[in-house]
């Protein structure tokens, strides 16, 4: 294992950025960002031994801090939506910004993705910390979040959560890697599968009425492996409000996801002890130059964000957010690679 940080670029405010790079005997090769805490490129060997980068991203800090989409990213304090941007937590209410609507998107208008981190190498891993000061977009407490990202020798990247917060406050934290396991191109022939029989319904603005539905005789059904592609286009209510697949998925146990792609042999296995995984088929992403110069667009990946239910704050029955003073958070999601 050979793990190495070196200057990667600095802010348009000064900041200076570093990049970690893990790399196992196999040659899985991850690269990490203390801006964002973000994942710039997972390289795997194909089937006939080649490596490909599957996850999507930038050459420069200045296209990461003018481009939208979390490309990467890690997301909080709250990842995905909170409706109305604010919740009652102790008989209080606390407004947070507003930056999707007049909801409250991925931490808000400078979430955790817009934030120089603190980065340490550990033996295998890196450890990306930063303390998000009590009141930060809105929210309750000061929080210091470290979140650790190891390869293994058998070819995962484990991206660990753990938080502590001084008053009692709300968390959610995930990751926003875009995936396409062939290296490039549209990601519609991925084939996925999912350990879930329920999704949360959304409204028209991708938030979670706090109904879950039955996948059964749906495009939502990826109970048995199918390419991203085959229903995406369905006369679906659910897909057409979020203009493709934007939806958290129930978790049953066993793995939360497979992902394949037949044109590189490459399979990802996703390992999470969340109840939920938003699909995001990358809907909104707008065509732009990524590494390399290779446009990328709509459909040409999927992020698999485990994290909580989303709106759980407005949404009764749904697991809590709320993080009480002094109370450790842990939480670990495994992305295992390997080929077939
Ligand atoms: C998440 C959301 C999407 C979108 C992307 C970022 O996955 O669910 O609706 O906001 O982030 O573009």
């Amino acid at each position: 294992m050979a793990v190495t940080i070196a200057p990667f670029g600095r802010t348009a405010a000064g900041e200076e950025v570093l990049a970690g790079r893990i790399e196992n005997a196999a040659g899985m090769a991850v690269t990490v960002l203390s801006y964002g805490a973000t994942v710039q490129s997972i390289q795997v060997p194909d089937r006939t031994g080649g490596l490909r980068d599957v996850a999507l991203g930038y050459d420069t800090l200045a296209e990461y801090e003018a481009n939208d989409g979390y490309l990467g990213a890690t997301v909080g304090r709250v990842g995905n939506r909170i409706g109305g941007a604010r919740f009652w937590l102790n008989g209080q209410e606390y407004p947070l910004a507003k930056n999707d609507g007049e909801n409250h998107l991925h931490g808000g208008v400078r979430g955790f993705d817009k934030y120089v981190w603190d980065m340490a190498a550990g033996a295998d891993s890196l450890i990306c910390s930063r303390v998000s000061p009590d009141g930060e977009e809105g929210y309750p407490g000061a929080l210091t979040v470290t979140v650790t990202f190891t390869v293994t020798a058998d070819s995962a990247l484990v991206i660990d959560y753990a938080a502590r917060s001084d008053r009692d406050t709300v968390v959610n934290l995930t990751n926003h890697t875009y995936f396409n396991l062939s290296g490039g191109g549209s990601a519609l022939d991925h084939e996925l599968r999912l350990s879930a029989r329920r999704f949360c319904e959304n409204d028209g603005g991708c938030l979670p009425t706090g109904r879950l539905l039955d996948v059964t005789g749906t495009a939502f059904d990826f109970r048995e492996s199918k390419p991203l592609g085959r229903d995406i286009g369905a006369a679906e209510e659910q897909l057409r409000l979020a203009g493709g697949y934007d939806h958290c998925f129930a978790l049953e146990g066993g793995p939360a996801a497979v992902l394949y792609s037949p044109a590189s042999g490459i399979e990802m296995t996703v390992e999470t002890d969340m109840p939920g995984v938003q699909v995001y088929t990358a809907n909104f992403l707008t065509p732009r130059p990524g590494k390399g110069g290779a446009v990328m667009g709509q459909r040409d990946a999927v992020c698999l964000e485990t994290q909580l239910f989303p709106n759980a704050m407005n949404c009764w029955g749904f697991p809590s957010p709320v993080l009480r003073a002094g109370k450790p958070l842990s939480s670990r999601t495994a992305y295992r690679f390997a080929v077939r």
